[in-house]
């Protein structure tokens, strides 16, 4: 069984596929909590239907610092193997993410969903980015985090290609549906195996 706290900063659709591929038994995981830097996120709602316990730890008007101080006492509160981050819009500071080391591995028990497939297209807006780039496929990535921006190894990727009559729209919308499907996917490979089945060529078997 994996245990996960989820970030959250938006609509949550992420969050939703997890929770609901936990429900259904394809995902063997138990969210500890959901956390939130915005009060209005859409995903608060999502984790309150299914009775997961979500908090807002609120990072306007205050310092990257002091926000991550925050977070990192409200998560003490709660058990949890993995850092889930589902549509979280926070670059984490290397001070941060240390306090997520596996020290076995020397990686970070931290886990990032990316809209495009890195290393093309990092940064907040990846879907926007490539279809303005005019690509002709585009992707979806899973990876660990490390102390670059989108970027570490990377857990799993599934590209999808641009169609004639594509809108930025139906564009995401089927990133959308792959990611719905690949997050659910890698964090069961990860519940069964541990970081070994998922960074076969980072850590020594
Ligand atoms: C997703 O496209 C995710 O890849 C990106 O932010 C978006 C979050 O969407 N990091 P949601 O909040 O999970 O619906």
């Amino acid at each position: 069984m994996l245990k996960a706290a989820v970030l959250v900063s938006g609509r949550g659709s992420n969050l939703e596929s997890i929770l609901k591929a936990i429900d259904s038994g394809t995902l063997d995981a138990q969210i500890s909590i959901v956390l939130s830097n915005k009060a209005a996120a859409g995903a608060l709602e999502i984790a309150a239907k299914h009775n997961v316990p979500a908090i807002t730890v609120e990072s306007r008007g205050i310092s990257r610092a002091e926000h991550e101080e925050r977070v990192l006492a409200a998560l003490s509160e709660y058990q949890f193997d993995y850092l889930v981050l589902a549509g979280y819009m926070r670059v984490l500071s290397p001070e941060f993410l240390n306090h997520f080391k596996d020290e076995a591995t020397g990686l970070f028990t931290v886990i990032n969903i990316h809209p495009s497939y890195l290393p093309a297209f990092p940064g907040p807006n990846a879907y926007d980015d490539a279809f303005n780039d005019g690509v002709a496929e585009s992707g979806v990535t899973v990876h660990l985090v490390d102390e670059q921006v989108d970027h570490g190894p990377i857990l799993a990727q599934q590209r999808f290609g641009r169609r004639p009559d594509d809108t930025l729209d139906s564009f995401k919308e089927r990133g959308l549906a792959i990611e719905h499907k690949i997050f659910p996917e890698v964090l069961q490979r990860l519940s069964k195996e541990g970081l070994k089945s998922v960074a076969p060529g980072v850590v020594k078997q």
